[in-house]
């Protein structure tokens, strides 16, 4: 990326930044910010890796992969899932190669060390008695289950679910989110930071110019005022089919001591719509014990970095995952119905229709973003009203930094 001039350092970046405006180039554009971002955030937070329903026999593993960490996530002999770092204790290799699979033991390719499924260190070959293979398991990782979703974080000391569970169990248990499945998993390069992809989502002022098409499903493209009577309206209809309207918000200054940030809501669709479809028509089995279609959507937050958009009858999970200072990807996962079958229950292209447009659309003005905010000319403008929530994350962004 070419900037026009030397950045200035972080410490001067954050001393200026005012809140309430955009960020200052520097924060998009430094490799010095960005080697910050990824320790002071990304190693710090939880990160959505994988679907338990995806290991569902001992010895199944995924390998979850993020800027150079690399975790092995496995079910064990005791049907608990655990996540390890995929680096041999001894010379440091990579001891799993494959992205999944089903094993009895992780062997190291390099020299043959051998592990269990529990991370214990089984067999060191050719190495003396007075090495204590007790000392040398594989080193664990921070794994979190959450209704069927497994979150790994790289932090020593991760923020905890308890709180989260204690709230949010309730309102999400007729989703059902614990028996779905994947129905399609793809990233989308952004040639952007990812604080830019992580703002674009957490604000609706652009749903109106950019998305026709989520536009048409959704009225939160409007001011607050102008949503409120669609969400009023749709309180009836939740609880006739079992969904809960709740608004739980448990970030920042709002989140209890030591917890993991949470949010759940739910917004009215248009009533021409039972889900986020092209024609507004069903596209799935329904989730979880849900009865029928109550014409909404929850957003659901798990920690900063994992938003879940629930229609009733699928799920999208966002993922913003940091590959650079100027490049990052948008990973988008589609959750159905874990007996529903593709063909005949659902079609896929129907399905990923209105989030895959959504985010090639989004894909483009975060590009133009980055490009704007490259140039010489670029200075942070204020937020609108309708930013609040990429204010809050931008606020929660430089507190970080500044700790
Ligand atoms: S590095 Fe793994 S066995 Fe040597
Ligand atoms: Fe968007």
């Amino acid at each position: 990326m070419s900037t026009t001039t030397a950045l200035p350092p972080l410490s001067q970046l954050l001393n200026r930044h005012r809140s309430g405006y955009a960020l200052a180039q520097g924060f998009y554009a430094s490799a010095e910010v960005f080697e910050r971002d990824v320790e002071a955030i990304m190693m710090q937070e939880w990160h959505f890796a994988a679907l338990a329903n995806e290991m569902p026999a001992t010895g199944d593993f995924k390998v979850f992969e993020l800027l150079k960490e690399s975790v092995i996530i496995v079910r064990g002999k005791d049907g608990q899932i655990r996540a390890f770092a995929n680096v041999c204790r001894h010379r440091g290799s990579r001891v799993c190669l494959e992205h999944q699979g089903s094993v009895s033991r992780f062997v190291c390719p390099y020299h043959a060390w051998t592990y269990g499924l529990d991370g214990a260190l089984l067999n060191a070959r050719m190495m003396g008695k007075d090495v204590d293979r007790d000392t040398l398991g594989l080193k664990p990782v921070a794994c979190e289950l959450f209704h069927g979703m497994v979150f790994v974080s790289f932090s020593e000391t991760p923020t905890s679910f308890d709180a989260m569970r204690a709230e949010l169990d309730g309102p999400l248990k007729n989703f059902g989110l614990d028996r779905t499945k994947i129905a399609r998993r793809v990233s989308y390069p952004v040639a952007a930071n990812w604080k830019l992809l992580v703002e674009n989502y957490n604000e609706c002022y652009h749903c109106g110019p950019a998305h026709p098409e989520f536009k048409r499903a959704h009225p939160t493209h409007m001011s607050a005022d102008k949503v409120e009577p669609y969400n009023e309206a749709m309180e009836a209809r939740a609880a006739a089919q079992g969904v809960s309207t709740a608004f739980i918000d448990r970030v920042g200054p709002l989140c209890p001591d030591g917890s993991v940030d949470y949010t759940y809501s739910r917004h009215s669709l248009y009533e021409t719509h039972d889900t986020g479809s092209e024609d507004g028509k069903p596209l799935a089995p329904l989730l979880g014990r849900l009865k029928g279609y109550d014409q909404g959507a929850s957003d659901l937050y798990v920690g900063m970095f994992n938003p879940m958009l629930i229609y009733n009858d699928y799920a999208v999970l966002y993922r913003f995952v940091p590959i650079s200072q100027g490049k990052s990807v948008q990973e988008i996962i589609w959750l159905v119905h874990e007996d529903a079958e593709e063909g005949s229950d659902y079609d896929l292209e129907r399905l990923c229709w209105l989030w895959d447009v959504t985010t090639v659309a989004d894909k483009h003005i975060i590009e133009k973003n980055q490009e704007g905010v490259n140039s010489r000319f670029y200075e942070p403008g204020p937020l609108a009203e309708m930013e609040f929530y990429t204010q809050r994350f931008l606020d929660y962004y430089v507190a970080k930094l500044s700790a």
